[in-house]
């Protein structure tokens, strides 16, 4: 059993200008649920910051960084859970990596995601819960 972790962190004010000038982006680096989970806040620049760094921690878990921003795709708020998708869930699964647990947080300034798997769950097979779930392949 392998102990995997992976960490990333966003600047806030940078991230919003990027997504600003750049339009497109946002349906380039995420998913229809996700898109739709951050719109629903009063201001989508946080919810959205977390979930980017999220994705460059759960690339730099697999040891592959991001092979494509959408197939890592995170939901839910309370706790955070990670689907992965097409040539990342493959990936995934060619390392022997089941559950990813993510911890997200944010300030003013910083955005910050922790990517986890290989727990001790996980070696009894997996605890089944809402705290992680490697998905389906789409
Ligand atoms: C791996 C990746 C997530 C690193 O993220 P980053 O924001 O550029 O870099 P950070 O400053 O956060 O982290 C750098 C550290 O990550 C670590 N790192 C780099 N590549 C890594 C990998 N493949 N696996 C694990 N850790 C890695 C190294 O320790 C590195 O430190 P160093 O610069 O001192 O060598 C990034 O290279 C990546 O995959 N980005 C997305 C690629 C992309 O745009 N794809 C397009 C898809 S459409």
């Amino acid at each position: 059993m392998t102990l995997r972790v992976g960490l990333d962190l966003v600047e806030l004010p940078r991230f919003s200008e990027a997504l600003a000038r750049r339009p497109r982006l946002r349906e380039r680096v995420f998913t229809e649920a996700e898109l739709r989970l951050c719109g629903a806040r009063k201001d989508p620049a946080p919810c959205l910051a977390v979930r980017f760094a999220a994705k460059e921690a759960v690339g730099k878990l697999l040891g592959t960084g991001v092979l494509s921003w959408r197939e890592i795709e995170v939901i839910g708020h309370a706790p955070p859970v990670v689907r992965l998708h097409g040539r990342t869930h493959e990936a995934a699964r060619a390392r022997g990596i089941g559950e990813i647990a993510l911890s997200l947080s944010h300030s003013r300034g910083m955005a910050g995601a922790v990517a986890v798997s290989g727990g001790a769950a996980q070696a009894s097979g997996g605890i089944g819960g809402r705290s992680a779930d490697l998905g389906q392949g789409e």
